[in-house]
């Protein structure tokens, strides 16, 4: 049996091992095992194709990772297709992250990095990341003969091909191949974005570098990406290990995206300081695509991999996406939202709308599968923090405080079950004066929050939290609430 053959099987087998209510109900999450980052994000034949980086048998990052395989009509109802690829040839020990396009024969052609790592002499691991092509129709892929297509030949000599990975892979309106990749700099030691090309994906040379670090975003970066969007060039990246105390990012693993313009003639990218992409706790490697009418749709992985390795004991399964987000930008700002697909999933809806006196309850807002709208208006004149519990049974709960002179926005985690000890508290800077609107995906582990219009989005799972809480409640003295609620239809359960 050959290793993916083994890895379909295990899947299968393992598959019915987790129940619905086990599951999130509208997030991706594996059938069983770990889960990282988004893979291969495309339309082919018809179909959303999402790939992702899975290791079926445990809960935990394992260095001989895979790709596991979903498809959908409309990015919301999802079916899980057999796994796509493992590692199963001589230069790899682990298929990593990567994309896929549509080729030109009309085959679906995946981009990924093969990860080789070997210990001949104890304690001295040798590591080689060089770049593949696999070419299927949808659900059998097979790797290339001339893999790996781009390896020490043609990467810069002041690259360490130990840290080469994550092609993002396009084709020009003229035929030509594209790829964007992470590298590090063997002087520095830190992450650049480099740009190769190819006529024919076989053959690739180094064009140039489109953004290195300068030393205040992290270590390595890995997981770009790069796309027109609304007449600019959006770049982005997730850097490793970033120490800041600046509210516009967070610290830690952390995804940039920087907003600039690209010269067609030069290959030069030119961009002002990066904004972070989510301001919560987990989130990392997003990859983007376009849909056949034309909106740039964002993935991401929604787990801090500095806590990848805290999988609850009792779970069988760790790891999940964010809901397909919609991006814009206007004014050299980049704007989430979730898709308008989520429609689809709106059960019963619940409107509320009144001036709060102390802490309060709103008739019918509460739920714990839910899409929710809450406008805020404060007061003209010496308006106190606003201040909202979901996900909530009076002990637990999940806790925004919006302070309207400042901008000031508090996430506090600290109430949420949790068995590890993590960053509970993540504090940005918003829109200040007098009026704050909220978006909140909330499902059984996780809530991504979207602020004043996706201007800012904050992220963060809650595997511990206790399924029954599901009050939402608010505290102001004189602030006028709008709140609309749709629940959710579930959709994950049964994939
Ligand atoms: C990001 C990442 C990628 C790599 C993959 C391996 O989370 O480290 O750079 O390709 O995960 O699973």
């Amino acid at each position: 049996m050959t290793k993916l053959e083994a890895l379909r099987q295990y899947e299968q087998a393992h598959k019915d091992s987790v129940s619905g209510e086990e599951r999130p109900a509208f997030h991706l999450s594996p059938a069983v095992g770990w889960l990282n980052d988004p893979n291969g994000f495309s339309w082919y034949q018809g179909k959303y194709h999402l790939f992702y980086q899975f290791y079926p048998y445990a809960p935990r990052w394992n260095v001989g990772v895979n790709w596991g395989h979903w498809t959908s009509e409309n990015l919301v109802e999802w079916k899980r297709e057999p796994a796509a690829m493992a590692p199963d040839e001589s230069y790899e020990t682990g298929v990593f992250s990567g994309s896929a396009v549509t080729d030109a024969d009309g085959s679906h052609l995946l981009m990924y990095t093969a990860h080789f790592e070997e210990e001949k002499i104890p304690g001295e691991v040798y590591r080689r990341e060089t770049q593949c092509l696999a070419r299927g129709d949808g659900k059998d892929y097979s790797k290339d003969p001339r893999n790996p297509v781009i390896a020490e030949k043609e990467l810069p000599a002041d690259c360490e091909i130990s840290d080469f990975r994550d092609p993002k892979l396009w084709i020009e309106q003229d035929g030509t191949y594209s790829a964007i990749l992470a590298s590090r700099d063997r002087r520095t030691q830190l992450g650049k974005l480099l740009l190769f090309q190819s006529e024919n994906a076989g053959e690739w040379h180094y064009v140039s570098t489109i953004l290195a670090n300068d030393g205040r975003f992290g270590r390595m970066w890995e997981c770009p990406d790069f796309y027109m969007l609304d007449g600019r060039c959006v770049v982005s990246a997730s850097a490793m290990a970033v120490k800041n105390d600046d509210p516009s990012y967070r610290n830690g693993y952390t995804v940039l995206a920087f907003i600039g313009d690209y010269d067609e003639q030069t290959h030069r990218f030119t961009a002002g300081e990066p904004q972070g992409l989510d301001l919560g706790f987990d989130f990392y490697a997003p990859q983007t695509m376009e849909t056949p009418d034309g909106r740039r749709i964002l993935v991401a992985w929604m787990q801090a991999p500095e806590t990848g390795g805290n999988a609850p004991e009792t779970i069988k399964w760790y790891g999940m996406m964010t809901f397909p987000r919609e991006l814009s930008v206007r004014d050299g700002h980049l704007y989430q939202k979730p898709v308008r697909e989520i429609e689809k999933l709106h059960l019963d809806t619940v409107r509320a709308d009144q001036t709060l006196e102390g802490e309060t309850e709103l008739d019918g807002i509460s739920g714990r599968v839910i899409d929710l709208s809450v406008d805020v208006t404060v007061p003209e004149k010496d308006a106190e923090p606003f201040e909202m519990d979901f996900a909530s049974d009076g002990t637990h709960r999940i806790s925004l405080k919006w302070d309207p002179e400042s901008g000031r926005l508090l996430l506090d985690r600290r109430h949420d079950g949790r068995s590890s000890s993590v960053c509970s508290v993540r504090e940005t800077v918003v829109r200040p004066g007098q009026t704050l609107s909220l978006r909140i995906l909330l499902d059984r582990f996780s809530y991504e929050i979207f602020v004043n219009g996706g201007a800012q989005v904050l992220s963060g799972t809650m595997y511990e939290m206790p399924a029954e809480a599901d009050r939402i409640a608010f505290q102001s003295d004189g602030a006028r609430v709008c709140a609309e609620k749709h629940a959710l239809r579930e959709v994950m359960g049964a994939l």
